[in-house]
């Protein structure tokens, strides 16, 4: 472990901790861009992941969607997931901002996460955005490429849609800005699990950055130091994240 990133742990005031798919990979969640095994490796992104997808054929997006939230419903949080909210109980601040639509922080014990990309759990109406909550706790056996009907609004009759960000749509205000201030603020930035390949989201650790953050992509794939006080520690997520708890931790 790197005695740096080690000291910058200790001595951290305000910790950022900004995670994607790969921090919910050894819980079974596929991640998006992983050649083989990611969602858009298998799935076209047009057809499922866009409001003009849904409009066309609702029950294609909506069965798709039940599907992965099925997965998550069984899915439990991994060691990667209790170490960020172990490490809550570590710093003075922690900020969690995610780019996941699971739930898996918050079973795992991290509250206020932030959420940039929305959540399977907060489905609302496509045409009066009321909110929905009659999801289903748990279905039979999930089925990759099943269609269902989407629900119905309990408000308008509308079909409900998943409350997540799809293309083309724009991120919650308030979380990004949240973020955003966030990543200005902290003087360590943990990545983890993610390709830092979709924007705006990808921008917070690189205004962590530039704000004289120092920042660790922690990933099996490594990254590209951009600056002095940024570096790689290459490994999965559920591995590196206790070694590094300990690390600091423990005498
Ligand atoms: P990606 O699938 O783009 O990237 C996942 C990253 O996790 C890759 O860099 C992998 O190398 C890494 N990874 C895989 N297994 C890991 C492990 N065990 N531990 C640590 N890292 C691991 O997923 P995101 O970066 O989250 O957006 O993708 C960003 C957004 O693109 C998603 O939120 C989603 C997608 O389209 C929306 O749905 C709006």
């Amino acid at each position: 472990m790197l005695a740096a990133i080690v000291q910058a742990l200790r001595d951290s005031r305000h910790l950022l901790v900004f995670t994607g798919a790969g921090v919910s990979a050894e819980s079974g969640i596929p991640t998006f861009r992983d050649a083989l095994t990611g969602l858009w490796a298998r799935f076209d992104p047009a057809r499922l992941a866009t409001p003009e997808a849904f409009a066309a054929d609702p029950d294609l997006v909506w069965g798709w969607y039940e599907w992965r939230r099925q997965r998550v419903l069984r899915a439990m949080p991994n060691p990667a997931h209790r170490a960020i909210a172990e490490l809550a109980g570590r710093v003075p601040r922690l900020t969690l901002v995610t780019q996941n639509v699971d739930d898996l922080h918050e079973r795992a014990g991290s509250a206020e996460v932030i959420h940039l990309h929305g959540s399977l759990q907060a489905p609302r109406c496509f045409d009066c955005a009321a909110p929905y909550s009659g999801l289903a706790r748990e279905l039979d056996e999930p089925e990759e490429g099943r269609r269902l009907p989407p629900p119905r609004c309990e408000r308008c009759g509308g079909p409900v849609r998943p409350g997540v960000v799809w293309f083309g749509e724009s991120m919650p205000e308030a979380a990004l800005q949240q973020a955003f201030a966030a990543a200005a603020e902290c003087d360590l930035l943990l990545s983890i699990g993610t390709s830092g390949l979709v924007y705006p989201a990808a921008q917070v650790p690189q205004i962590a950055a530039r704000h004289g953050a120092c920042v660790v992509h922690i990933n099996p794939q490594p990254v590209a130091p951009g600056g002095p006080r940024e570096y790689s520690l290459p490994g999965a997520a559920g591995v590196v994240l206790p070694q590094l708890l300990q690390a600091a931790f423990t005498d």
